[in-house]
């Protein structure tokens, strides 16, 4: 791994969207990333973890301008891309060939009257990524080989393919444009137990021969423990804690992520011992009011007065390990 180069920084980097809201023009915001600051480092994967609706496939979305972000600022490889109090917006198309993304349902994001061959084949004309007839087919034969599918797959539709097979397209259509960032949004989510681990597999193997670096998104703290180099835990649309995965596991010091890890089996009787057992109650709230101070309070055992005014800073307590809980103040 190219050691400790920031490939992308996000600095209070904040996606609301505007709906419509029950009553005559009743506007309502939801805050779905509201304020998240972190950097990826090349070539590592940072996992990114947290309950449904918190946030994660907005973030991963706002961070590649997919989405357009309300405010904050995104520097890629050392180039500021978006800044609002700047007022930068640097055009994505140069950018799309350097960050891709994997979607979590892939029947949903191929589309079902291109082949096999076109969908990948897009991607290159796009970026006009070759020489003549000749050459595009024999880059998208190499694209179906890297993902373990066959070349005569080409000329098939996504229908034809089980689900584990489709989001293998949905990988060779990323590498097409060899990107370095690629944004993994439970890419294994919706698959079949039996042919999670295949994929998975699969993306850490591209990342070793390709020099990828992964946002790897899941709802789970257990799927990302052992690909990532580093986890960040969001809680309505914010990041509440974010260090090396070993750490996370072993000494984790934010509220909620104590909750979420009191519910992950771990094989070392010494970590399991020193664990406290905390049980997370009640629903995560509606990122559409979010509650005051730190939005956890309403579910946190350990909330106090402040916690229901003060928003708590998110800072780094011991080297590399960052977090957002008054408690650790104290
Ligand atoms: N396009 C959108 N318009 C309005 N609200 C959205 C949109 N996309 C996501 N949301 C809302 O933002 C919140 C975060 O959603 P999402 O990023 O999909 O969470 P996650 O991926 O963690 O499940 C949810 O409350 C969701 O309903
Ligand atoms: S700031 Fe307060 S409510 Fe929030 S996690 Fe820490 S102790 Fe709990
Ligand atoms: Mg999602």
């Amino acid at each position: 791994m190219d050691e400790k180069t920031k490939l992308l920084e996000i600095k209070d980097l904040k996606k609301h969207f505007n709906i419509k809201g029950g009553g005559f023009r009743n506007k309502q915001t939801v805050k779905a990333v509201d304020g998240v600051s972190l950097h990826i480092f090349k070539g590592e994967t940072l996992g990114l973890v947290g309950e449904s609706g918190c946030g994660k496939t907005t973030l991963g979305r706002t961070i590649i301008r997919l989405y357009e972000p309300t405010s904050g600022s995104i520097i890629y490889d050392g180039k500021p891309i978006y800044d609002s109090e700047q007022k930068i917006a640097e055009k994505m198309l140069p950018y799309r060939r350097r960050m891709q993304i994997i979607f979590q349902d892939p029947s949903a994001s191929l589309d079902p009257r291109m082949t096999v061959g076109e969908i990948v084949g897009e991607a290159l004309d796009i970026h006009k990524l070759y020489q003549g007839k000749a050459d595009r087919n024999d880059k998208i034969k190499n694209l179906l080989k890297a993902v373990g599918l066959n070349t005569e797959h080409a000329n098939r539709f996504p229908h034809e393919f089980s689900g584990g097979q489709q989001q293998r397209i949905g990988i060779a259509r990323a590498l097409a444009v060899e990107p370095e960032f690629i944004v993994c949004d439970e890419p294994i989510s919706a698959l079949d137990v039996s042919i999670q681990s295949q994929v998975v597999n699969m993306l850490e193997d591209l990342q070793e021969e390709r020099g990828l670096t992964y946002l790897f998104i899941a709802h789970d703290i257990s799927v990302v423990r052992h690909i990532s180099n580093r986890i960040g835990v969001m809680y309505l649309g914010n990041v509440v804690e974010l260090a090396e995965s070993f750490e996370i596991y072993k000494n984790p010091i934010h509220p909620y992520t104590k909750t979420l890890m009191s519910a992950v089996p771990i094989p070392d009787p010494e970590v399991t011992r020193s664990r406290e057992r905390l049980i997370l109650e009640g629903d995560i709230p509606s990122p559409i009011n979010p509650p005051s101070g730190c939005k956890f309070h309403t579910r946190c055992p350990y909330a106090m007065d402040c916690c229901k005014e003060e928003v708590p800073e998110f800072k780094e307590y011991a080297s590399g390990h960052y977090a957002a809980c008054h408690l650790l103040d104290r």
